[in-house]
Order: structure tokens, then C-alpha cells, then sequence
């Protein structure tokens, strides 16, 4: 097992009603922006619930915040910030909502060109301290210290990193879930899921609680996820959706592994050239992923089939067939589509197109370090 140093230091609201706590966890004093995207907490209740939890609080709003929340947007808000002197924030949405007030929060307090903090990686030393009311499970921003930012007209869609933008508390209401579209449900369940195997489908490290964990988490959002989709009201069902998909990236079950994290980094450009859901992006990339490194993963690959899918096949070439297979049926369950073709992209071109948009910025991808974006385009031209 590797080495690791685990922080966390999220408090978590879980559960119906937590949002009228809210009140007591945020200063008195505070000038509060209550950010949010195109206006779904406002049907659904939610914008209500905070308002009600925040009566007689000083309040500014800062609407829409777009999917895959663009760098333009989030630097206005930074001007609101500064204008309005708000010294707290508070994001009620999904993880674009919530990456969006990371990077804002960062923003603000950064002395120099925020966006060097994306494209130069460069430190983030203080940030505006912002909490969250997530209406959304998939990306667990909600309990992480990670952001992803679009820069449209530049193609671009790059993440950060920093322990300064942890969010001081999130409410986790799976009430607030009832209102998602059904394609937002699958998208959620699919990215938690490929969270898990970023961080498990490397190779065996010696670590089998943490491969335990992992397996735990896709094992219930394989058998969960497509009850979502059937029964949209039934609690239980969406508290344990809301559940696995924090629990898959708040960095627990990366503690002491080899991570992975290539599928998403491909995915982000294709998100950034294609404007396709994240989670589409993801359920294009993975089975090529397994495929193309099936030499370097087939250990990982076969324990997956086994663990959650239930695969008992003695040829290892055939388990990992079988894998790839359960996977994309699963997919199709939960009415993902995993080739370019069913997005309108054009198969024979993009491998190309994505590579070279990813070399821009990547030299090479992997737990090994070794995909570089030659392979990305041979992968991606993976039938
Ligand atoms: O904008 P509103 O009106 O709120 O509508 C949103 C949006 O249109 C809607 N929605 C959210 N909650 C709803 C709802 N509609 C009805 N009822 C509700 N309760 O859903 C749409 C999509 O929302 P979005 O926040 O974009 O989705 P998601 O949570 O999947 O976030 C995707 C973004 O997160 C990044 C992705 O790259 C992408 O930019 N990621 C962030 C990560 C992180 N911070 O750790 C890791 C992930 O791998 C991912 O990269
Ligand atoms: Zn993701």
C-alpha cells in the first residue's frame, strides 16, 4: 500500500429536511452569495428551503451558471463578490454549480491572473469560504476539493485541485434529486461509477479494504442506479445513489492506490470539442479504456467482472470480454450511449481531433503514466 495523508474536512448534512440547518452554520454577519445554474432550484422547491433557512440573512444572487460552467461566468461573479463586498457563498446545484464557487472563491482571493490557477496550475493560497446544497449526485465536488472550468472559446475544459476550497459543509437532501430528468439521473449514476474505477481499475496494490470500498460503492450503484430510473420517488433508493456518489470521490478510496483518471481527462475533451454530458463522455471512453490497457488492468478488470457483475470465467481473456460486455449492457440499462456514432460525431475523424486538442495541455495519461495521445487516438478508434 502507498503512503497517504487523508483530509477531509466537509461536514455532511444527509438526509430530508437538513437544508433548515443551514442558519446556524453560517456566520451571522455574513454577506452571503447564494449562487446557482438555470433555474431548476426554483421548481423543484430548493430555492425556497434555503431562503426560508436563511430569513433575515443578507443575501445576493448570482444565477446562471451554466453545465460545465464556463471560465466568462464565474469571473463576473468574482466581480459581484468584490463589488457587493460578500465575504460567503453559497452554491445550490449540481457539480457544475459547485466547481463554478470553487473556482470563484479561489478567484477572488487569488493576487495575480485567475486563470493561471487552471492553465499554469498555479497555487491556490486562499479562498472565500463557500458551502453547498447539492441537487445533483454524481461528481461528489459536494465533499472534494477539486473544479473543472470551461473556457469555450479557447476549447478548453481544465481542472484544478486545492485543500483551500474543501466546501465548509454540503447538505445532502435526496428529496432535492426527486426533480432530475431522467437522462441527469443516469449521467449521475455513470460518472460516480467511473469515479470508482479511476481510482480501482489500475493494478493490485496491496490494499483490499480499499478495493472493498470500491467495490461496495459500484456494486450498489449497479443495482440502484437503474431503480432511480424506474421509481424517482422512492427515497431509500435515492439516498443510496446520493451516498455511493460522494463516497466515490471524496478521496477516500484513493487513499494509498494508483489512480487512473485518463478516461476523464479524454473526456474532458471531448466535452470541450463536442459539448457532450460528462458522463456521455465517460461512458464513450471506459470500455476503450478497458480494452486498449487490458493487458495492464486484466487482474483489476477480472476482480470488477467478478465483484459487481457476478462474471465467473475461468479464461482470462474471456472474463475480461465479459466485463467490458456487462458494462455496456449496463449502459444500455440505464439508456447511456457509448459510441460516437449515437452522439452525431463522426468516428473516423474524432479519435484525431481529440488527441490533438488533448496534447495541447497532456503529455500523458495514466497510472502508469504511459498513454501518451498517439495511443489516446488509437484507443479511441477501438470498435
Ligand atoms: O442549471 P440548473 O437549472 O440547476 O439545471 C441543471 C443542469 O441543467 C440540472 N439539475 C441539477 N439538479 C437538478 C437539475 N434539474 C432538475 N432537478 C434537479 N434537482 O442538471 C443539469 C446538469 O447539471 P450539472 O451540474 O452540469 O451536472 P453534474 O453534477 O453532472 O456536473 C457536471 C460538471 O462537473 C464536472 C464535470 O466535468 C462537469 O463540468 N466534474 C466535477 C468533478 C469534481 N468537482 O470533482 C469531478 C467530475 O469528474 C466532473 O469532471
Ligand atoms: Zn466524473
Amino acid at each position: 500500500m502507498n503512503n497517504f495523508i487523508l483530509y477531509n474536512p466537509t461536514k455532511v448534512l444527509f438526509g430530508k429536511g437538513m437544508c433548515s440547518k443551514i442558519g446556524a452554520l453560517i456566520d451571522k454577519n455574513a454577506k452571503i452569495l447564494l449562487a446557482y445554474g438555470g433555474g431548476s432550484i426554483k421548481k423543484n422547491g430548493v430555492y425556497d428551503q434555503i431562503k426560508s433557512a436563511l430569513k433575515g440573512r443578507k443575501i445576493v444572487e448570482f444565477s446562471g451558471i451554466e453545465a460545465n460552467p464556463e471560465y466568462e461566468t464565474c469571473m463576473k461573479a468574482v466581480k459581484l463578490i468584490k463589488k457587493e463586498r460578500i465575504n460567503f457563498i453559497l452554491a445550490a446545484g449540481g457539480g457544475s454549480v459547485i466547481d463554478a464557487v470553487k473556482f470563484i472563491s479561489a478567484a477572488v482571493k487569488f493576487k495575480g491572473e485567475p486563470w493561471d490557477i487552471l492553465s499554469k496550475g498555479a497555487e491556490v493560497k486562499d479562498a472565500l469560504p463557500f458551502a453547498t446544497v447539492l441537487t445533483l449526485p454524481a461528481t461528489g465536488s459536494e465533499m472534494n476539493m477539486n473544479s473543472v472550468i470551461s473556457r469555450r472559446g479557447l476549447s478548453l475544459k481544465l481542472a484544478f485541485a486545492s485543500p483551500k476550497v474543501f466546501p465548509l459543509f454540503s447538505v445532502l437532501d435526496p428529496t432535492f434529486t426527486y426533480s432530475l430528468p431522467k437522462k441527469q439521473i443516469s449521467n449521475g449514476v455513470v460518472d460516480a461509477f467511473v469515479h470508482v474505477l479511476e481510482q480501482y481499475l489500475t493494478y493490485p496494490a496491496a490494499a483490499p479494504l480499499q478495493d472493498r470500498f470500491a467495490e461496495s460503492i459500484m456494486l450498489t450503484l449497479y443495482q440502484e442506479g437503474p431503480k432511480a430510473l424506474k421509481s424517482p420517488k422512492n427515497y431509500d433508493v435515492r439516498a443510496n445513489v446520493m451516498l455511493c456518489a460522494t463516497f466515490a470521490l471524496n478521496h477516500m478510496i484513493a487513499s494509498g492506490v494508483p489512480q487512473d483518471w485518463s478516461t476523464h481527462g479524454i473526456g474532458h475533451e471531448i466535452t470541450a470539442l463536442y459539448g457532450l454530458d460528462h458522463a456521455q463522455t465517460l461512458a464513450i471512453v471506459m470500455p476503450k479504456m478497458m480494452l486498449f490497457k487490458r493487458a495492464q488492468k486484466r487482474a483489476k478488470i477480472i476482480s470488477l467482472g467478478k465483484a459487481v457483475f457476478g462474471i465467473e470465467e475461468k479464461s482470462a481473456k474471456l472474463a475480461v470480454d465479459k466485463t467490458v460486455a456487462a458494462f455496456k449492457d449496463w449502459l444500455k440499462k440505464l439508456d447511456v450511449k457509448f459510441e460516437f456514432a449515437d452522439y452525431g460525431i463522426d468516428a473516423k475523424e474524432a479519435p484525431k481531433r481529440i488527441a490533438q486538442n488533448l496534447a495541447r495541455s497532456v503529455k500523458t495519461l495514466g497510472e502508469h503514466n504511459d498513454i501518451t495521445p498517439k495511443d489516446v487516438e488509437k484507443l479511441l478508434a477501438i470498435k
